[in-house]
């Protein structure tokens, strides 16, 4: 595995794995645990190479967010991605992606708005406008994302659509703990109590959607399914959604496959989860 921290040697690094079989790419912020690599195995199932960019990116996270506390474990990921077969690790630093003079973003309307949109204001802007670039840096066929954040898998889908990146877009099943809870590199903030509680997320989503499919009013279920979840220790809940699971728009019947969206704060960490619902 080549590891890359220059623009120009990434190119010729991608143009070369590009003619030798195809690359794929899997974009993270590092931090890497199980789905992170769940979604490396899936990108080799599609190429011959596959590039794991690491990033922090500091235009996605908004004021007050734990652009400083996020965790950082760079060797430790080298030697995962490396194990799972990855040719290419692709860190650039905050200078390389946005150099001085750097004014462009990226604005992905409908999919972006609501949920964690509406929370966290910027955010999708800066993931399309990252992401966007990473699509431009590696020169992918494929690109591997999980249904973890099934928003911003909705916002990559429609930025692909709407700019013409001829990039194959994989959206992967989330990976859960034993209990259910979704692996995330957040959950390492979690106290040992919070963590027990946070089960009651992915449980409120599957007892929400058995309701939903049973044929009560989504309403009231979504008002249940949030009482349920102050009751489990969860301080606020951001939004607890049905919508379409292809437009993101709102739903309140079940016409079409759906999508049960949930974001939530234990302690002081923020965490998000989504089924299906059909
Ligand atoms: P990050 O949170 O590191 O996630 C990287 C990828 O891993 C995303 O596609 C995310 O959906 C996926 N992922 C995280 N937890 C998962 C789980 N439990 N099961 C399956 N997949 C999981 O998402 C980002 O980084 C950033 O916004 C990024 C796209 C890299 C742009 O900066």
């Amino acid at each position: 595995m080549q590891t890359i921290r220059d623009l120009a040697a990434l190119r010729a690094a991608c143009s070369a794995a590009r003619a030798d079989g195809g690359l794929a790419l899997v974009p993270t912020m590092g931090a890497l645990h199980d789905g992170h690599l769940a979604l490396v195995r899936e990108a080799k199932r599609h190429a011959r190479h596959v590039a794991v960019s690491i990033f922090v990116n500091p235009t996605q996270f908004g004021p007050g967010e734990d652009l400083d506390a996020y965790p950082r474990r760079e060797a430790e990921d080298l030697a995962l991605i490396a194990a799972e077969g990855a040719s290419i690790a692709w860190l650039p630093d905050a200078a390389t992606m946005y150099p001085d003079g750097f004014a462009t973003s990226i604005r992905v309307g409908g999919a972006s708005e609501g949920l964690c949109g509406a929370a966290r204001p910027g955010h999708f802007d800066g993931v399309a406008t990252v992401v966007a670039k990473l699509f431009n840096q590696v020169g992918p066929g494929v690109a591997v994302f999980g249904e973890k954040d099934y928003q911003q898998l909705a916002v990559i889908r429609r930025l692909v659509a709407d700019l013409d990146f001829a990039i194959d877009i994989i959206g992967l099943t989330t990976v859960r703990e034993a209990d259910g809870l979704a692996r995330s590199s957040r959950n390492a903030y979690l106290s040992a109590q919070d963590r027990a509680r946070a089960a009651a997320l992915p449980a409120t989503l599957h007892a929400c959607a058995a309701r939903i499919v049973a044929g009560d009013a989504v309403a009231e279920v979504l008002h249940d399914g949030i009482a349920a979840l102050h009751e489990a220790g969860f301080a606020s809940v951001d939004y607890l959604e049905l919508r379409d699971a292809a437009s993101l728009v709102p739903v309140t019947t079940l016409a079409a496959p759906a999508r049960l969206l949930v974001a939530a704060r234990i302690g002081t960490t923020r965490l998000i989860d989504n089924i299906a619902v059909a």
